[in-house]
């Protein structure tokens, strides 16, 4: 399978982005397929989420500048099969510098095709920070597709026409002409409101087909797991929202070997 590469953004904040790439991965990596995370976001969660350490000079802020290459940067996690680049806060600075740079949009792209031609890698997943600065908007001109987490609340659809428009900027522009909407996952559903199937009901009205069948709901594990550095698949395997996140990392790869059945080739 070629490497696939999934920005997982939404400029709304707390909705459950570094979750999904956390757990998303972890599942994917105890599924057998070897996934590598980039963490783009300077708050840092996906890295000590899977386990690593506040550390200097490991994130990709010099590599975004072009002063160095991406090699050295991965490292294993403790989740099977996933590897990281981790971040650290001086990515933050990334938003004022890297916007100096010539092709900024390029940027991630650039460093991470050693590592995509590589083929070490079935899937890269991309953690944005919530916003649509330099950083996400990197992750999106690198990106395959756009995964979109949205929490189950009143204003869920407040500001998705704005990232919509952008993915079809990106298409139209010519920065990223093959980009998708590969999928919608709703987060943190509560079975014992009426709001969360009325949100999903309504998302479904807009997005179809996008929105995944597995819907994530609110679960105190996966916001536990964090504080021990492991996902939730180890920190609780059988809580409800493990079983979520295993469900969703299988329909993840049904749908990326559906609509690219030729995987396997490099382009
Ligand atoms: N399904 C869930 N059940 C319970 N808590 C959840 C769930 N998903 C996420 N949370 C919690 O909600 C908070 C926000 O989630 P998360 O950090 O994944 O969102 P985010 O979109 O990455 O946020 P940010 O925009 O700040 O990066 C965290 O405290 C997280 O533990
Ligand atoms: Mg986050």
């Amino acid at each position: 399978m070629a490497t696939r590469i999934l920005a997982v953004a939404n400029q709304k904040g707390g909705v459950g982005k570094t979750t999904t790439v956390i757990n998303l991965a972890a599942c994917l990596g105890e599924l057998g397929k070897r996934v590598l995370v980039i963490d783009l976001d300077p708050q840092a969660n996906s890295t000590s989420g899977l386990g690593l350490p506040r550390q200097t000079g490991t994130s990709l802020y010099r590599v975004l500048l072009r002063e160095r290459s991406v090699h050295g940067l991965v490292q294993k996690t403790v989740a099977e099969n996933v590897d990281i680049i981790p971040s650290e806060l001086d990515l933050a600075g990334a938003e004022i510098d890297v916007a100096r740079m010539d092709g900024y949009l390029h940027g991630l792209n650039m460093a991470i095709a050693p590592l995509v031609r590589g083929g070490g890698y079935d899937f890269i997943i991309i953690d944005c920070p919530p916003s649509l600065g330099v950083l996400t908007m990197n992750a999106l001109t690198a990106a395959n597709s756009l995964l979109l987490p949205i929490q189950c609340e009143y204003y869920a659809l407040e500001g998705l026409s704005v990232i919509a428009h952008i993915i079809k900027q990106l298409r139209e522009g010519r920065a990223n002409p093959t980009i998708d909407i590969q999928g919608i996952v709703m987060t943190m559903y509560d079975a014992r409101t009426r709001l969360s199937p009325d949100v999903v009901a309504e998302v479904k009205s807009h997005f179809g087909e996008k929105v995944y069948k597995t819907v994530i709901p609110r679960n105190i594990r996966l916001s536990e797991a964090p504080s021990f550095g492991r996902p939730v698949s180890q920190y609780d395997p059988h809580c409800t929202g493990a079983i979520a996140y295993r469900e969703l990392a299988k329909e993840v790869i049904a749908r990326e070997l559906a609509e690219h059945p030729a995987a396997g080739a490099i382009p």
